[in-house]
């Protein structure tokens, strides 16, 4: 199970991993809340006009257009043709009107002041330049409108294997390659003040992995880590291994903190 490459998404005959991957996390309590939380103070309302920037296949989407109802209108853009028909047919399935099309977050495809809310969710930390992105959001949403944004802070990702020195390379160097925010936080909340944003607050949580999704993925974490030679095929067997009796014993203690970010355009 790979978390790192939503890039590479158009490329892959079957999204479906990463369909479930998102799937499984969407399940985690923490998550669900810190969701909520950005349901509450992105302004999400019926009636509201909302876009939802790296939207995948639509999860939460979905949900924003629920809300919304007849009278509101939901946009979800997305660079991956392929999440995109999937989030079209689900959103046919469940009978919701939501205008979905591929798109680049750093050039959004809309006139100024179009939208109530803008929200964005694991977008921001595949962004090398995400403070452009920032600025085409503030751009899009109308004065008085509400941004809502919630992004992992990849840096703080942990699992309860005993080698700390071990665990310490396999971490640093997931952190220094998986994606290209891993500190994402602290800049975010720098560049809504640096671009006037009003309002900002931010909320968090420490996501508790699930048994089966911490296995698959700090497992993986070790097979990066020894593909680039940050550790030896014997540390990655040692580190597998690890994992595995934690699992069995269905002991695995595997977090990572979320940041929900919102704020409103002046
Ligand atoms: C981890 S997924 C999150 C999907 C959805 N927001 C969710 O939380 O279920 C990241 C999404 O960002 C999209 N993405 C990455 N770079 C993008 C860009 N420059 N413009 C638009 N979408 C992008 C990917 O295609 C992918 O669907």
């Amino acid at each position: 199970m790979e978390l790192r490459n939503f890039k590479a998404l158009n490329n892959l005959a079957d999204t479906s991993d990463y369909v479930a991957m998102l799937e499984a996390f969407d399940t985690i309590p923490q998550l669900r809340e810190l969701k909520e939380i950005a349901r509450e103070r992105g302004g999400i309302a019926s009636g509201k006009s909302v876009l939802d920037i790296g939207c995948g296949f639509g999860l939460e989407t979905l949900r924003l257009a629920e809300i919304a109802g007849p009278e509101g209108r939901v946009n979800g853009l997305d660079k991956s043709d392929a999440f995109i028909a999937e989030a079209r047919r689900r959103a046919e399935a469940a009978g919701h009107p939501i205008n979905y099309q591929i798109g680049d977050a750093t050039s959004l495809p809309f006139e100024d002041s179009s939208f109530d809310c803008v929200r964005a969710e694991r977008l921001l930390i595949y962004l090398k330049n995400f403070q452009s992105v920032i600025a085409e959001m503030k751009r899009v949403l109308k004065p008085g409108g509400h941004l809502a944004l919630i992004e992992p802070d990849i840096s703080t990702i942990t699992i309860n294997v005993t080698d700390r020195a071990l665990l310490r390379k396999v971490i640093d160097y997931e952190i220094a390659h998986a994606v290209e925010q891993s500190w994402l936080p602290g800049p975010l909340n720098t560049t809504l003040q640096d671009l006037g944003y009003q309002d900002i607050e931010c909320a968090s949580r420490a996501l508790i992995f699930r048994q089966d999704l911490g296995a698959a993925y700090f497992k993986s974490l070790g097979v990066h880590a020894e593909e680039a030679g940050a550790i030896t095929e014997a540390e990655n067997r040692e580190w597998q291994q690890s994992i595995d009796r934690l699992r069995e014993k269905g002991q695995i203690f595997a977090t990572v903190g979320y940041f929900l970010f919102t704020a409103t355009r002046p």
